[in-house]
Parts: C-alpha cells; sequence; structure tokens
C-alpha cells in the first residue's frame, strides 16, 4: 500500500512527462497568439462553489467531488473542473471591472471520484479556456479556431468537432416540459438516478450513462427544435462563421454535456472512438448564478490533457524528441573535479545541455555512460588537458575526435550542430 499510488491517479515522467510538457507548451504559446492570459487557481475551494456552480444535479457534484471537511468545520472540495474557481476568481478579483473581454487560460489538476477506465482517472488534468463578457459567436470562434489550431499543431488528425445549442433559460423552460412528458411515457424503464432526476433537472437524463437509459435518450426531444429567436439566431450565425472560417463541424443533437452552467451553444471534440477529449460552450448565468448582481455572459472548453496523449499514441504520432545531451565532460582525476565542473557550468550558460560524473566512475564506465544517455559529444578533462588548455572532443556518432581548445568548446559544438 505503501508504495502504490491511489486508484486512478498516475505520476508522471519519462516519455509520458515529456509529452505533457510539449502539449503545455503549444498550448501556452497559442494563448500568447491569442492574447489569453494564465490564471492559477487554488487545488481546493468551498464545496459550495461546486454545487452552486456545475450543479446540484450533476453526477459531478452527486457522485464525484472529493469533499471533506478541514480542521475549522468547513467543507472543502478539491477542483473537478475549472471553470467555477476561474468564475469565483473574475468575481472575487473585479476582473470584469477591467476593460472586456476578460481572456482566461490554466493548466490544472481536476479530481473526480470516477470509476477508473479507459480515458477516466480521479485526478486527470485539463487545458481549458474562459472568455468572459462576450455575447457574440465570435467569442466561441474564438476558442474554437484555438482549438483547431491546437490540434493541428498537435498533429492529431481523428479528432471532430460536434455542435449543438441547448438555448437559454426560456427556451429550457419550454424543453424541459416536453423532455418530461418523454421522459414520463418511459418512466418505468429508467434508472433511479433519472427517475429522480427528471423531476427536478430533466435535461440532466440525456446523460445518463446506464445503457438502457441511453438508449431511451435516442429518441427524445432534441433541444434545437426549441430554441427562442435569439438563441436560433445565435446559433445560425454561428455555424455560419465556422462556414466562412472553413471549420469542419457536425450538428448533433446529442451534445448536452454534463455539467449544469451551459446555455446557448454546447460543443465536444470527440475521438474515433466516442471519446471525448474536449468539452465547452457558453454559460452566460453562470456568472450572476454565483454573484447574485451581475449579469455576464461568457464561454471556455475544458481540454483532457491525459486523453491527448492517449489519443496522440492512438494515432501513432511522435512530438518533437526530448532535446538530447550535448557534451558529456569526462572527469580525469580528483584535482581535475573543480576545473572539469567550472567548465560544465560555463557550457550549460552559454546554452548547451551538459552532463558529467557525480558517481566516481573510472573514465571507462563514464564512456559507457555517456553513450547510455545518448550524449552527442564527450570530452575527458584531466590534468594534461587542463595544464595544456586542449582536449579532444569525440563525435558519439561518428567516432570521429578533434582537438579543441577548451575554452572554444561552446564555438566547436554550436559550429557543428
Ligand atoms: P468536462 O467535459 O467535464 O468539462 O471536462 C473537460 C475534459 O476533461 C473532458 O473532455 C475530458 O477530456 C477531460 N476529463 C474530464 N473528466 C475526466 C476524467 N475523469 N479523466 C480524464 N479526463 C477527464 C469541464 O470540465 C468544463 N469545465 C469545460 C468548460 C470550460 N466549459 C466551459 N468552460
Amino acid at each position: 500500500m505503501i508504495t502504490q499510488r491511489p486508484k486512478g491517479t498516475q505520476d508522471w515522467y519519462g516519455p509520458d512527462m515529456y509529452k505533457r510538457t510539449v502539449i503545455e507548451e503549444i498550448a501556452r504559446k497559442l494563448c500568447r497568439a491569442y492574447h489569453i492570459k494564465e490564471i492559477i487557481t487554488p487545488v481546493f475551494e468551498h464545496t459550495i462553489l461546486f454545487q452552486r456552480g456545475v450543479g446540484e444535479t450533476t453526477d459531478v457534484v452527486q457522485k464525484e467531488m472529493y469533499t471533506f471537511k478541514d480542521k475549522g468545520n468547513r467543507s472543502i472540495t478539491l477542483k473537478p473542473e475549472g471553470t467555477a474557481g476561474a468564475v469565483r476568481a473574475y468575481l472575487e478579483n473585479s476582473l470584469y471591472a477591467e476593460s472586456q473581454p476578460t481572456k482566461l487560460f490554466y493548466i490544472t489538476q481536476a479530481f473526480r471520484y470516477e470509476n477508473p477506465q479507459s480515458g477516466r482517472l480521479r485526478q486527470h488534468h485539463q487545458f481549458g479556456v474562459e472568455i468572459f463578457g462576450s455575447a457574440s459567436p465570435l467569442a466561441e470562434i474564438e476558442i474554437i479556431s484555438l482549438l483547431t489550431e491546437f490540434m493541428k499543431e498537435l498533429g492529431l488528425k481523428g479528432v471532430n468537432l460536434y455542435i449543438n445549442s441547448i438555448g437559454c433559460k426560456n427556451c429550457r423552460k419550454i424543453y424541459n416540459e416536453v423532455l418530461l412528458d418523454f421522459l414520463k411515457k418511459h418512466e418505468h424503464e429508467l434508472c433511479g438516478t433519472c427517475k429522480e432526476r427528471m423531476q427536478k433537472n430533466p435535461l440532466r437524463t440525456l446523460d445518463c450513462k446506464v445503457p438502457s437509459c441511453h438508449e431511451i435518450m435516442k429518441n427524445a426531444p432534441r433541444t434545437i427544435d426549441y430554441l427562442d429567436e435569439e438563441c436560433k439566431e445565435h446559433f445560425e450565425e454561428l455555424k455560419s462563421l465556422l462556414n466562412e472560417m472553413n471549420i469542419a463541424y457536425k450538428e448533433d443533437s446529442g451534445i448536452v454535456r454534463g455539467l449544469d452552467y451551459y446555455t446557448k451553444t454546447v460543443f465536444e471534440f470527440i475521438n474515433s472512438e466516442g471519446l471525448t477529449l474536449c468539452g465547452g460552450g457558453r454559460y452566460d448565468n453562470l456568472i450572476n448564478e454565483i454573484d447574485g448582481k451581475l449579469d455576464i455572459p461568457a464561454v471556455g472548453f475544458g481540454f483532457g490533457i491525459e486523453r491527448i496523449i492517449k489519443e496522440l499514441d492512438a494515432e501513432g504520432i511522435e512530438l518533437a524528441a526530448e532535446p538530447s545531451v550535448d557534451l558529456y565532460v569526462g572527469i580525469l582525476g580528483k584535482e581535475s573535479k573543480a576545473a572539469a565542473y567550472r567548465l560544465v557550468k560555463s557550457l550549460r550558460q552559454a546554452g548547451l545541455i551538459v552532463e558529467t560524473d557525480y558517481m566516481d566512475r573510472s573514465i571507462k564506465a563514464q564512456m559507457k555512460y555517456a553513450n547510455k544517455i545518448g550524449a552527442r559529444y564527450t570530452v575527458i578533462i584531466g590534468a594534461d588537458e587542463l595544464a595544456a588548455g586542449k582536449a579532444n572532443i569525440k563525435n558519439m556518432d561518428t567516432g570521429n575526435q578533434v582537438e579543441v581548445d577548451i575554452d572554444k568548446i561552446n564555438d566547436f559544438i554550436t559550429i557543428c550542430e
């Protein structure tokens, strides 16, 4: 037990850690170009934020939150997603008082007590963006366009965009009645949770994971058929902008999202096996629901980093290789240690990736190690080299050796690149 990590968690190291670093670098680079600023919110928040924000009748709140009492008897929850915390921070720090829109991104852990299975973890990581203050479909375009570029840079080809509109509060009122009528006809076939939810929040029955409910919901009325004029217009404008931008999408009335805050646009990026890699949409009422006063529209997405890695592997995509060690500096003799280490330090400051010996290995063992870690060049620094100010640099690929001034090693390696 003591050497076993909790179920549904992952240790990050080796190739997957490197992939994650590259993914995060691409995300950061794109956000810079889109003028989206980074935000880091606490890993835990007051439980009520998620109950109110994510929604009491969602799976996340009802079944999946890591909630506990702290020593001050406050109910605390590890964040199950990034949006509620970002909204809380936007309100608490009065970011709405600055020129709008406010565009934020985060790379965060998220915790959900789910049944660990393929693509479902209890601690996962999300790259997310939230745009506050814009009611225009161009805000959706901004994030969807960023997402398509993100996937292009990663090389992903097997992931498609599915969009839908679930309307606003007004549309929902009418839709809920129609849906409730439908659900009543099937009540005897529904699972216990759906029976409960059909009264409190019928929309949540649509994303029930129980196979028999899922089958019934395929014939449920569609939100898209009950949109009011404004929501219809918003959706039509979004689709025509997507067309003009040449962003491929499919309309799918089955996309309703599993969290309560969405209004109007909802979307998912789904792979060929039906796994959702990214989900998002508009949430024009959430700020008001949390704050009680302000009425500010918003839109955003969350992209699962573990699922990106899974998809990269499934599509056989190799990200740029991790940079290798440029030079291994072998140390010959105790008296050369400080001078050799000074050289290592100055070469690192000049920008090279340099390794040396911390294991008091023999020179033969040091060279074997240099070969093992894939060093491109090696050099041995001993009393003779230090006295002459010259050393032999060996190209580990060709085996060629060249004598170089010790203080010109950086120039030599840089030129050879
Ligand atoms: P979500 O769909 O619940 O949306 O999660 C976003 C993404 O996180 C999913 O598409 C998936 O890739 C990943 N994910 C979720 N749960 C797990 C899990 N248990 N294991 C592995 N990956 C997972 C949200 O969280 C919203 N906050 C997105 C959003 C932002 N909507 C508007 N703004």
